[in-house]
């Protein structure tokens, strides 16, 4: 949207079904339940509603955060083990300032969100990738990686994963893996950097337990966020760990001097909980996900079916879709840019950009059904008029 000559927001090509877009759907967002959760929030605290909030955030949204997780994650944190963040960028951002110095080894999943990769190589961490497969983390590599640094005197410090609809894969890593892993993290002393962010996004039954809610207490930071089961824009998440790590954050500089980070859309996110709209939204938002994970894959089967295959997610944003050949996939965006789509190739998930060479990240939130659809037969046609596709043909 544009509001004379200012930008007001992320502005998306009208030209594509841009399937590269991990981003809500804008007619999804509760626009008239978080206005009347605003004008709730001023009635209740007046100018306290705008003042310097708390630095661990306002207790009612911690409380809510509380009573939440213990329903979708089987496992309540105490409100002392809970800081409310400005997002998972924004947790990710303060776990790298807190919890590591310049230079540390940080394990990376590979494919993983590819913002999160920046984020951590802006402090500046040595990125080192871990591969995954049908059933998450290769957590034995994990193993290695570790006995490695530490061969070179070194040793990892932090962990980065997805493990629960994965950012772009959308597998989940198996519970088996769970247990090896933050038994592992435990022996060998890192920390888990637990990204959470698609917990609410499941489309088929109960989410796979966190690893915080697995772990002994200072193994896992996990992040959450309000942007996905909300409304990105309100800026507003939490991470969950034990007491002291908790501590280091809402004591930390970045907090001692602005106060809660999101105060005031905290109080907002608290009141809309409080009237049950926030549990019936992220109902709403499964069923009409679920619908548009169903129509993707279905137009992928009728399209592409012979050419690439992938995994229906059981939650999150997006479908990984690997071609049975090789492919050239900058070609390939080229072409399907031209037919009037996107997606993004997969080598941007790999930290060392070396993986990924045949597969593609579709996302299913931004767009209805139909025009998911219709973005795949637009891919159909890119893949048909690949100049090496007309000369095998010819
Ligand atoms: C895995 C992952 N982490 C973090 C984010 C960003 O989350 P937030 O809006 O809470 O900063 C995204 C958004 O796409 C994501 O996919």
């Amino acid at each position: 949207m544009m509001n004379g000559d200012r930008i007001v927001q992320f502005i998306a090509r009208e030209d594509l079904i841009d399937l590269a877009l991990g981003h809500p759907d804008p007619d999804l967002l509760p626009v008239d339940g978080l206005r009347r959760a605003a004008g709730a929030a001023f009635d209740r605290y007046g100018p306290d509603a705008v003042a310097y909030g708390s630095a661990a955030g306002p207790a009612p949204l911690i409380s809510f955060v509380c009573a939440r997780l213990e329903k979708i994650d089987g496992r309540a944190p105490s409100p002392s083990e809970v800081v409310l963040t400005a997002g998972n960028s924004y947790g990710l951002d303060q776990v790298a300032t807190l919890l590591t110095r310049p230079g540390d080894a940080v394990l990376v999943e590979s494919p993983t969100y590819h913002l999160a990769i920046r984020i951590l190589r802006e402090h500046p961490l040595d990125v080192i990738p871990i591969s995954s497969d049908e059933r998450g983390l290769r957590v034995s590599e994990v193993a290695d990686a570790v006995f490695r640094l530490r061969q070179r005197g070194g040793r990892a410090r932090l962990l980065y994963t997805v493990p629960t609809f994965n950012n772009p894969t959308g597998i989940s890593l198996a519970l088996d893996r769970r247990r090896e892993l933050v038994a592992l993290a435990a022996s060998e002393g890192f920390t888990i950097a637990e990204d959470d962010v698609y917990r609410e996004l499941a489309y088929e039954g109960e989410p796979p337990p966190s690893l915080w809610s697995m772990a002994e207490p200072g193994i896992v930071v996990r992040l959450g966020s309000f942007s996905k089961s909300l409304a990105p824009g309100l800026r507003v998440g939490y991470l969950t760990a034990d007491e002291p790590t908790a501590r280091r954050f809402s004591e930390g500089g970045l907090l001692e001097s602005g106060g809660g980070i999101s105060h005031f859309a905290s109080l907002v996110v608290a009141e809309y909980a409080l009237t049950g709209e926030y549990a019936s939204n992220v109902l709403r938002l499964r069923e009409e996900y679920r619908r548009r994970r169903d129509a993707l894959t279905a137009a992928l089967d009728a399209e592409v079916g012979d050419a690439a295959r992938w995994i229906s997610p059981d939650g999150g944003y997006f479908v990984w879709v690997t071609m049975r050949e090789q492919a050239d996939l900058a070609m390939l965006l080229e072409l399907a840019e031209q037919h009037g789509t996107s997606f993004v190739p997969g080598p941007v998930f790999h930290p060392d950009g070396r993986g990924g060479q045949q597969s593609v990240r579709l996302a299913f939130s931004r767009y209805p059904a139909p025009m998911l659809a219709e973005a795949v037969r637009r891919i159909g046609s890119s893949l048909l008029s690949r100049p090496g596709h007309r000369a095998a043909r010819a």
